[in-house]
Parts: structure tokens; sequence; C-alpha cells
């Protein structure tokens, strides 16, 4: 839990139970928003790396992020390599898993009120601490509308999954 009980709900409204990962490429990004997202009030699992190896593959930590939104013990994920791609590219391969790069407000709030995107990435050699910090709180913050048009879409993109996965 976030160690703070209901002020958490209190604080932020939406309490986000999150699995973060990141290659040698997003390491350092990683450390940072892990401060950013714990300060929030939000709870984070740490999937890696969980040191800097600069011969570590992003779908190491794509594959651990996307397992623990599939079993339940995160909600959301952010993956964070290189340019965000590598990471994205992989987890989108894990049922249920829709993740985008999104290092601005406008996609990383959209992506989840239309969307209904659960894993954003980031791409430390892109994107400033600031910008990724502002994308992150906006996709904590943001919630799948549930607006009949993107249901339908969503329900459209999850018949593609099914045929891809039978
Ligand atoms: C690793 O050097 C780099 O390729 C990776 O972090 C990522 O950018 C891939 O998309």
């Amino acid at each position: 839990m976030c160690g703070k009980g209901f002020f958490c709900y209190v604080q932020r409204g939406r309490f986000v139970k999150l699995a973060i990962g990141a290659d040698h490429g997003g390491f350092a990004l990683k450390k940072i928003m892990m401060e950013f997202i714990t300060g929030m009030g939000h709870d984070v699992m740490d999937c890696g790396a969980y040191s800097l190896e600069p011969g570590d593959d992003y779908p190491d930590f794509a594959g651990a992020v996307a397992r623990a939104i599939q079993q339940g013990q995160a909600s959301r994920g952010i993956l964070i390599c290189g340019s965000g791609v590598g990471a994205g590219v992989a987890a989108n391969k894990f049922e249920g898993i829709r993740a985008a790069v999104c290092h601005d407000v406008f996609s990383a709030r959209q992506g989840v009120e239309d969307d209904d995107m659960n894993v954003l990435c980031l791409g430390e050699r892109i994107v400033g601490a600031g910008a990724a910090r502002e994308a992150v709180r906006v996709f904590l913050n943001a919630g799948f509308s549930g607006a009949q048009r993107h249901l339908r879409r969503l329900n459209k993109v999850k018949s593609m999954e099914r045929e891809f996965f039978k």
C-alpha cells in the first residue's frame, strides 16, 4: 500500500497500483519517476532494472510490467527505455496491454480517456524529467471515459486481440 491509508484517496482522488520498469536506456529516469509517483501517494512496484547494466534488454522489463498487470498486481504500468519505442512494442505483445509512447500531456490524458491505455512509455533520451513528470501525472489521474464510441472502438481492439491470441 501507499503507507498513507485513506489519505491517498482523499489527496489524489484516484489511487493507482503501478508497475514500473526500465532498461539501461531509461534507468536514470525510472528513479526520478519512482520518487515522483510515490510522492503523489501511489503504490509503485519496481520491476527492474535494479542496477545500471548497459547490456540489459528492454523486452525483459516490458514483460515484467505486462505480467504484473495481467496478474492483477498492478492496474497500470510505466516503461522507460531510450526512446520508449522498444519497450512499447514489446509490451503490446501481451494480452490486455495497451501501451503507447506519450511525451506530451494531451496524448497521455487522451490515451487513457479514449483508448484505455494502461501502460505509458517514455524515452529518457527524448524527454526531460519535467515533461515526463507532467505526462505521468496526467496519465495517473486520467480514467477511461466509457463513452459509447470509445467503448465500441476498444471492443474492436479487444476482438482483434482475441483473434491474435486464439
Ligand atoms: C537501448 O540502447 C535502446 O535501444 C533501448 O533503450 C530503447 O531505446 C529501444 O527502443
